[in-house]
């Protein structure tokens, strides 16, 4: 596993699809003395993901593929990468699947967060399916990507209780404010020196 040198931080980019505030979170713990990582480009397959406001207001570059055509948009992103020297790729709220040859042909780890606990839950409207299945406990997860869906392996999970008069709305909140403890620690955990 590649590790940060102290004065040298890992390349960044985060790839998002909406409203970015994992994405925010990770800029702000990026700008920490501690952080292994700079962020240096902003991904999105979705021109009017509010996340994008983050790359003016921190000046981070950003661009837009739109993965119309996979093959083409795929091969532009892996060059534009590339270009920027990128050597490791954070997904946060990002809805596009990764192709194998994608996840093959980037050089470097390529990490997500969902909310729940993985394996349970994968895909969409976890909070919704956690609670009709009257869950007890629910959580977070930081891991790998791989080309199946949520489904590489586990760097850490934050596990969270239910509450008798949970909604699926009130419960995201809860996750997504533990997401943002648990990213970072997660970064830290693979990257920091010790
Ligand atoms: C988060 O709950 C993340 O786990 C999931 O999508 C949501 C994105 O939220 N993959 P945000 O865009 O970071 O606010």
């Amino acid at each position: 596993m590649i590790k940060s040198t102290g004065l040298k931080k890992l390349r960044t980019a985060i790839f998002i699809s909406g409203t970015g505030t994992n994405l925010k979170n990770l800029i702000k713990f990026s700008l920490s003395k501690k952080s292994p990582i700079k962020i240096c480009l902003i991904v999105s397959n979705n021109p009017n993901a509010e996340g994008l406001k983050f790359s003016t207001k921190y000046k981070i570059k950003h661009k837009i593929f739109k993965y119309r055509s996979n093959n083409t948009d795929e091969k532009k992103a892996l060059h534009h990468l590339n270009k920027n020297k990128i050597n490791l790729i954070c997904l946060a709220g990002y809805m596009k699947i990764l192709s194998e040859n994608f996840i093959k042909c980037f050089n470097g780890p390529i990490l997500n967060i969902h909310p729940s606990l993985l394996p349970k839950y994968k895909g969409l409207n976890t909070h919704e399916r956690v609670i009709n299945n009257k869950e007890k406990y629910t959580g977070c997860t930081v891991h790998f990507v791989d080309s199946k869906l949520d489904s590489g392996k586990v760097v850490l999970q934050k596990k969270i209780k239910l509450f008798k008069n949970d909604t699926p709305s009130k419960l995201a909140k809860r996750v997504l404010k533990q997401e943002h403890i648990l990213y970072p620690k997660a970064i830290m955990k693979l990257f920091a020196n010790s």
